[in-house]
């Protein structure tokens, strides 16, 4: 099958230019200009007006996740296929090794839940719960089998919570296998201390979990394991990022030339503090690190122009208001933590980023899809627009608006965080390694075609 897109803006990080782009099976066969009058196709698509750009890729989800006494409702079907409506072709979850087990049945149980299932392609980082001899020994394999990335966590003790020895083990072993260690940095033992204290005190709604989860104390984790890795000698990727004293200590480390790299995710640029608010519906704005005040935003926005964030994922870890967030009335501490999001990721950030004049749109595509290629070992397969690029591609609409609700996502869950919000640009045309499967609003896909990415070692050198 050979498809021509014609008369489209291509938009790369690298810059913007009107070009067609020959695809013949599931790679990019020829970019330049006319190449209608050169080539036949099965397929011709006029993208007049409407740029072409790699498919997004959201490096931090959480389908099916068991957490908080119940589990993310998104399936590895639900969630890739809201994905690709929003226009993200390509999705790093977490497989989570559970304690006492081993790495290999928890990366075995996350390839059951995706394989067969997903509609686009996907990877796997490991969370890892127990850091001890036979799982340090286990991370080398996983590296080579295309699973580089560990996620350990200075929150949620009890749970998934390491201390800075285990922290400190894993780095040093991804010092010897090239591995990446992605970090959940707040500080968990005194977080807890202050949430019980706020439960005491008589605050039992949501808004506990805001006032509880101290943004002083992301900065003091993000600090501490940037000093582990700058000692251990290895880069270290901090996920979901959500305050100024983290971002602080990320460029801190980054202007001493330290190999220290973060995320942050549209719940932190566009949602506050307030939200969690009006009683028990703040539930639906419970994550973790937890929402803050607006005026973090522009210090966000800022780290994102100057690099010193490097992507936007979603911490997608979508849980139903009624039934599953309500496990937490008269407790804020036990509603389950997490966010929808995998849909709206890449339009909020044309709106709010491009439209609203922040980002230019190639800072806009680096941010939602080249920068996470490269840094989770996927470029230049994922993440470009090139000749021999798998072709993931969007035709995306700049000037199409639309309104967010639950009423039209397609992710599977029962409320939407930006209900009513209206957003400037959609896509149009979403392409997996040459498939069409959403067109104009239908989806035309199909479940099982999603692939899983081995992925290899970042490199560090290309993203200096
Ligand atoms: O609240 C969140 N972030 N839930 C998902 C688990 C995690 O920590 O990423
Ligand atoms: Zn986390
Ligand atoms: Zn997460």
């Amino acid at each position: 099958m050979r498809t021509l897109i014609t008369n489209g803006t291509i938009v790369t990080a690298d810059g913007s230019t009107a070009a067609d782009v020959l695809i013949d099976g599931e790679t990019i066969a020829a970019i330049g200009a006319g190449l209608a009058g050169l080539t036949a196709a099965d397929e011709t698509i006029d993208a007049t007006g409407r740029y072409v750009i790699p498919g997004g890729i959201d490096v931090h989800t959480h389908m099916e996740l068991p957490f908080g006494g119940t589990a993310a409702k998104d399936t590895f079907e639900t969630g890739t296929r809201a994905a690709a409506f929003g226009g993200t072709t390509t999705i790093v979850d977490f497989a989570v090794q559970s304690r006492g087990k081993s790495l290999r049945e928890g990366l075995d149980a996350w390839h059951a839940k995706a394989q067969g299932n997903a509609v686009a392609d996907y990877g796997f980082h490991m969370i890892m719960s127990d850091v001890n001899d036979a799982t340090l020994a286990e991370m080398d394999g996983l590296v080579a089998e295309g699973v580089p990335d560990f996620k350990l966590f200075t929150a949620y003790p009890g749970v998934f919570f390491s201390d800075d020895g285990a922290i400190f083990r894993a780095m040093k072993q991804t010092a010897k296998n090239g591995g990446l260690i992605m970090m959940h940095a707040e500080n968990g033992p005194a977080i807890d201390v202050i949430a019980a204290e706020t439960f005491e005190a008589g605050i039992s709604d949501p808004i506990g979990h805001g006032l509880a989860r101290y943004s002083v104390l992301e900065g003091e984790a993000t600090n501490r394991v940037i000093r582990l890795a700058e000692a251990a000698r290895v880069p270290v990727y901090i996920v979901h990022l959500s305050a100024r004293e983290a971002l602080n200590a990320v460029r801190q480390a980054r202007d001493e030339g330290l190999p220290a790299f973060a995320e942050t995710c549209p719940q932190y640029l566009f949602l506050s503090l307030e939200d969690l608010g009006n009683g028990f519906n703040g539930a639906k704005f419970v994550c973790s690190p937890p929402l803050r005040p607006k005026d973090h935003w522009d210090d966000l926005w800022r780290g994102l122009i100057k690099d010193d964030l490097q992507v936007v994922s979603t911490d997608h870890c979508p849980f139903d208001f009624h039934g599953q967030k309500e496990l937490g009335r008269g407790d804020f501490r036990k509603v389950p933590n997490g966010l929808p999001g995998v849909e709206d990721r890449m339009d909020l950030l044309h709106d709010g980023g491009v439209v609203g004049g922040r980002i230019s749109r190639e800072r806009w595509v680096e941010i939602t899809s080249t920068a996470p290629a490269k840094l989770f070992g996927m470029y230049p397969k994922k993440g470009a627009v090139a000749v021999g690029s798998d072709a993931d591609l969007v035709i995306y609409d700049p000037n199409r608006k639309r309104t967010i609700s639950a009423k039209t996502h397609h992710m599977n869950v029962d409320y939407s965080c930006y209900e009513g919000r209206s957003v400037q640009g959609c896509s149009d045309i979403v392409m997996s390694r040459g498939s069409v499967i959403v067109r104009d609003g239908a989806f035309t896909g199909r479940r099982g075609h999603g692939r899983f990415v081995k992925r290899g070692t970042a490199d560090f050198a290309r993203l200096a």
